[in-house]
């Protein structure tokens, strides 16, 4: 198969949205265009294949992404040899398939989330039977593995531990567009972060919508603390995340590995979404406030210093005010390090656009800001704890900006300091000498 190219080697333009997981199909995909003798550019201008990995967790993720694809028009004019493809969660959405195969024209190539494997056959028949194609493809039994992966960084990578969810959170469009839950098989994950942490990868992250719920199925009866207790085991100088964490199937087992690994950071990722237990009843969370609670205390009590974050939803269908306060009190009880705050967004074909919902978004957007206020109070008031205090960071990049060197802490934090462009993609110990707002600054000590 012969890619048209407008210089002398094709060039492909890949642009992913949503999750690290969506980040991870986009590293196979790169992987997949690599070996069929793309380069790739950061420019949609110069490239022969353009291709959006799109997320549908949202309405206003998915407004974007018809923005952006409708822009392609004019491109498309000035180039019409240019592939445009989109992927990702939306597209296995039949309402986003119809709309793009039906008013975007010029979209070349729609594929779903399970057929990713598939695409060099998908590119000839666009290019060879000039056809424009869709395809939606069923989830396969098996896990794909081998497909080639192209990773985005040097310092930083994502293994999937798992696919899909079983969960069906009423809000959530996940479960529909990723289909269900599936482990890899510990001797995959095993193998593949072990040939990161040789290649001198510094933090792996692994995988799932509910890594907790990891090993369901298999038959080699592993679950997610031993899993990590496995790879703890791998010498070298790496950090080893996870994300995400749900609430209902998160261990004491899990918390006493992290007390005890020597490659895990004292912190979680641990989304609670709410603070009510009716309102968590009716987002089929499974869990309630209490146990919640009792989760955050255990974790304190085998690790006195670790940092959680979490994900929050403000305005779910039929929450009161008075509800939300008990979200705003849990914030404050538990004191996390950053929040990742969302406005309830109703996804078509879940149970919960099918329910009530009469506060106006007008109210919820000043709820949100309330919600804001509170965790930035928060945040400011612990991060002027740490400082005199010790980190050992994984430093990131240069703000170029502030011109300083730019690290993460094993809890999350970012931190800036002076230092060299040698230090980035390496560890480095600071102390930690001011704290302005959320935002650390350090002083390198070696
Ligand atoms: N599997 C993860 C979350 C994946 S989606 C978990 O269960 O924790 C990431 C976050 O997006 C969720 O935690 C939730 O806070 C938010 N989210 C999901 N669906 C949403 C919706 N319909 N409206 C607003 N926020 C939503
Ligand atoms: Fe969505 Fe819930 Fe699954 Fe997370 S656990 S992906 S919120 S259904
Ligand atoms: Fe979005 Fe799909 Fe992830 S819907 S949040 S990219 S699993």
């Amino acid at each position: 198969m012969k890619v048209r190219a407008r210089g002398e080697n094709p060039l492909a333009y890949v642009r992913t949205y949503g999750c690290q997981q969506n980040v991870a199909d986009g590293e196979k995909i790169k992987g997949l265009l690599a070996e069929m003798g793309f380069s790739f550019t950061s420019e949609p201008e110069d490239a022969d294949f353009i291709l959006f990995n799109t997320c549908a967790v949202r309405e206003h993720a998915e407004d974007r992404v018809f923005g952006n694809v409708g822009a392609l028009k004019n491109l498309k004019r000035r180039h019409p040899s240019t592939i445009i493809a989109v992927c990702g969660c939306m597209t296995e959405q039949e309402r986003v398939a119809q709309r793009l195969k039906q008013s975007f024209p010029f979209v070349n190539l729609v594929f779903g989330t399970h057929v990713i494997h598939r695409l060099p056959e998908m590119l000839r028949d666009v290019l060879v039977n000039s056809e424009r194609v869709f395809l939606q493809g069923h989830e396969e039994e098996e896990i794909m593995e081998g497909i080639p992966v192209r990773r985005d960084g040097k310092t930083r990578a994502w293994v999937t531990a798992m696919y899909g969810c079983d969960n069906f959170c009423s809000y959530c469009i996940v479960p529909y567009v990723r289909g269900r839950e599936k482990s890899r098989r510990p001797e995959e994950i095993y193998q593949e972060f072990r040939s990161l942490v040789e290649a001198g990868y510094k933090e792996i992250t692994l995988l799932g919508q509910n890594v907790n719920s990891y090993g369901k199925g298999l038959e080699e009866g592993v679950n997610f603390s031993s899993l990590l207790r496995s790879l703890d085991e791998i010498d070298g100088d790496y950090r080893i995340r996870f994300m995400t964490s749900h609430p209902k199937d998160a261990s004491k087992e899990l918390f006493d590995v992290m007390a005890h690994s020597r490659h895990i950071p004292h912190y979680i990722h641990l989304p609670f979404q709410s603070g009510n237990d009716r309102v968590l009843r009716e987002m089929n969370r499974k869990y309630d406030r209490e146990k919640y609670l009792s989760l955050i205390r255990y974790a304190r009590e085998v690790m006195p210093d670790i940092s959680f974050t979490s994900d929050v939803i403000v305005g779910f269908p039929g929450e009161t005010y008075a509800e939300f306060q008990d979200t705003l009190s849990l914030i404050r009880e538990v004191e996390f390090t950053n929040l990742f705050t969302f406005i309830y967004s109703s996804r078509e074909g879940t149970r919960a656009a099918r329910m009530p919902d009469p506060v106006t978004y007008g109210e919820k957007t000043k709820w949100f800001a309330e919600l804001l206020e509170t965790q930035e109070e928060i945040a400011v008031r612990r991060s002027k704890r740490m400082v005199g205090t010790n980190e050992r960071v994984l430093v990131e990049d240069r703000n170029q900006k502030s011109g300083l060197l730019s690290g993460r802490t094993g809890g999350s934090h970012t931190v800036e300091f002076s230092g060299e462009d040698a230090l980035i993609g390496n560890f480095a110990e600071i102390t930690v000498t001011d704290a302005r707002g959320f935002q650390l600054h350090g002083e390198l000590i070696r």
